[in-house]
């Protein structure tokens, strides 16, 4: 596109005309932008945890690119608020959807069908943090484990499962899953809760090759630390003393990687917008990582 706008813009050198206002290259960047914001159009999305954080910041930047939207999560008075607020029935319904149940899974993707004739997006995002407090080895809770897993990790391969079942006969679709970046850091959290999203990143890996066969691309995105409910909860029980105002600061500006930059739930948005698009067409088994760069660094700070 702006290639192409550079082009009309030496063509109208050369003719002379430049009329402002109606100049090719707005006209060019107009049509581009127009493109740009509607990036999903025509397409359908179930987003699990889709009422609040993360996968609310998704369901906006979806439906602001024209797709429609069923959001599946527990949290039923927020879940009905937030589909109301994007916009009502046409675009974004709410639907209650514990992914700890596969029958529950099964039925979200079945409503997207029976609504709109089709999925072509299942952003997989539902998740909890389990214990909060990192116990010594020896104190590990097993239960605590189970928990975070079937949510986690089991309730990411139901929604696969399901979402497959209806996309691969239509040979197109995008799966994402929310992994985390400690999935690939292993100090950065829990066992249980490491382990379910490097579970996650298994079975997107383990799952992409079979489905790309049938033109379905499944991939991960992991966010580094936001300041969502969930985050906000853990820091709570750590930081007992601090005020959430104070907490908010220490994860953005504290615990920030890039500076001048601070991490939020729509830069994960925008991540999960390019997997879901065609623009990431060739784009299969892999994991976005939005965490200016912690991963790959020697140390956080
Ligand atoms: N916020 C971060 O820093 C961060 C970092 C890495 C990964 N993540 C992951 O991002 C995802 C979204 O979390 P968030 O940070 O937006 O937190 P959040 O608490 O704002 O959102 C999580 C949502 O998942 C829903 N949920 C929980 N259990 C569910 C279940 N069994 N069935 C259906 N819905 C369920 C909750 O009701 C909630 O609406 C999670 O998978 C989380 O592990 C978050």
């Amino acid at each position: 596109m702006f290639i192409r706008a550079l082009q009309l813009i030496l063509r109208e050198k050369k003719s002379g005309i430049t009329a402002p206002g109606s100049s090719a290259f707005v006209k060019a960047f107009s049509s581009a932008s127009a493109f740009q914001s509607q990036r999903l159009a025509g397409k359908v999305a179930v987003i699990t945890g889709g009422a609040s954080g993360i996968g609310k910041a998704t369901a906006a930047e979806f439906v602001r690119n024209g797709a429609k939207v069923v959001i599946a999560d527990v949290q039923d008075d927020l879940g009905h608020a937030v589909a109301a607020e994007l916009g009502g029935p046409d675009v974004a319904c709410y639907t209650r959807c514990d992914v700890i149940d596969e029958a529950q899974v099964a039925a979200a993707v079945d409503l997207a069908v029976a609504r709109h004739g089709q999925l072509d997006v299942m952003f997989n995002n539902a998740g909890i943090g389990g214990c909060p407090v990192r116990p010594p080895l020896g104190e590990v809770d097993l239960a605590d484990f189970d928990r975070v897993m079937a949510t986690n990790a089991r309730g990411v391969l139901a929604g696969l499962k399901h979402a497959a079942r209806v996309m691969v006969p239509r040979r197109r679709g995008s799966i994402i899953c929310t992994a985390s970046a400690a999935a690939v850091v292993g100090t950065a959290a829990t066992p249980a809760y490491s382990a379910s999203k490097a579970a996650v990143l298994g079975l997107v890996r383990t799952v992409a090759a079979e489905t790309a066969r049938s033109g379905v691309r499944v991939n991960a995105v992991s966010p580094y630390a936001i300041p969502t409910p969930l985050v906000m909860g853990a820091f709570a029980t750590w930081l007992p003393g601090k005020s959430a105002e104070e907490i908010r600061r220490i994860i953005e500006v504290d615990m920030g990687v890039v500076d001048g930059a601070v991490l939020e739930a729509e830069d994960i948005a925008r991540a999960a917008l390019y997997l879901a698009s065609d623009e990431a067409k060739y784009v299969n088994g892999h994991n976005l990582v939005v965490d200016g760069g912690w991963t790959v660094g020697k140390s956080s700070r």
